[in-house]
């Protein structure tokens, strides 16, 4: 089977407004290396990003703002190897963008060319849809994302809910209009009160990605290890744990410990 591009993407919008419901929702994950991917892909989810949330849950950073282009690329090489059907969107990391258009584009090639991108996400609307507009016309699929950039987190001051009030919240819905204006094919809200997104998304001739925006989006993301729960003491109110994997992985390696230590493992049954 063929991998999903940014066309069959902007078509479930499309289509599910034609027919008249929300068939065509996109499910998107993280993913950051080839085995993970393979198994995302297996389970059928349309879209994996390579997040520079990996600066916090690959590189156990407090936030994304050190991960690199080069961090991304070769994050995205390894997920690309694990895909068949899903889309691969790779993150734009903080600073590999702001600087100019020209930078911009450079960057957007990059991962391109050594992250195996299919599309780019960068954060930002208004002061980012130059530089959104340049690398749609270079040729290359963007997707947009508004409301909580983590990478604004120090102007922020921390990982909160934005939008709730009045002027923030029609600060984000232009945004929005001009991350879609310059040509982004999706566009991810994060963290923004649900009707501000059903709003947006009732607006905009683009798929909406929610994260912490309440079910009235076009698709959702969450981040691989927090939604199988890899770390159980990350739990925001917007996370739904479809997994354990803290209690498994631990257990498993505890039984394995014991087991070594025991001499019940390995034995002749394992030996060659
Ligand atoms: O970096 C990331 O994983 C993201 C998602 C949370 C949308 O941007």
């Amino acid at each position: 089977m063929s991998r999903l591009t940014a066309p069959d993407l902007l078509r479930r919008k499309k289509a599910a407004y034609d027919a008249g419901d929300k068939g065509g929702r996109i499910v998107m994950v993280t993913a950051y290396d080839a085995q993970m991917a393979r198994l995302v892909d297996m389970a059928g989810v349309d879209m994996v990003l390579v997040g520079d949330s990996l600066g916090m849950v690959i590189q156990g950073g407090s936030d994304t703002l050190s991960v690199t282009v080069e961090d991304m690329a070769y994050h995205g090489r390894c997920v690309a190897a694990g895909l068949e059907n899903a889309h691969l969107t790779v993150d734009m990391p903080f600073m590999s963008y702001q600087v100019s258009v020209a930078q911009a584009m450079q960057t957007a090639g990059v991962l391109v060319q050594k992250g195996k991108a299919q599309s780019v996400k960068l954060e930002g609307g208004v002061r980012s849809a130059p530089a959104i507009a340049a690398i749609v016309e270079a040729g290359i699929p963007v997707v947009g994302h508004v409301g909580l950039t983590p990478q604004s987190v120090n102007a922020f001051g921390g990982f909160r809910v934005q939008g709730r009030e009045k002027e923030n919240a029609e600060r984000i819905v232009r945004d929005a209009h001009a991350v879609a204006e310059a040509g982004a094919f999706a566009i991810v809200l994060e963290m923004v009160p649900p009707a501000l997104a059903a709003q947006i998304t009732a607006e905009l001739g683009i798929p909406t990605i929610g994260i912490g925006a309440g079910p009235e989006c076009d698709g959702q993301v969450l981040v691989c290890t927090d939604m199988l729960g890899m770390n159980q003491q990350f739990s925001p109110k917007f996370l739904k744990r479809y997994a354990d994997l803290e209690g498994t992985i631990t257990d498993a390696m505890r039984r394995y410990v014991a087991d070594v230590k025991s001499g019940a493992f390995p034995t002749a049954a394992h030996s060659y």
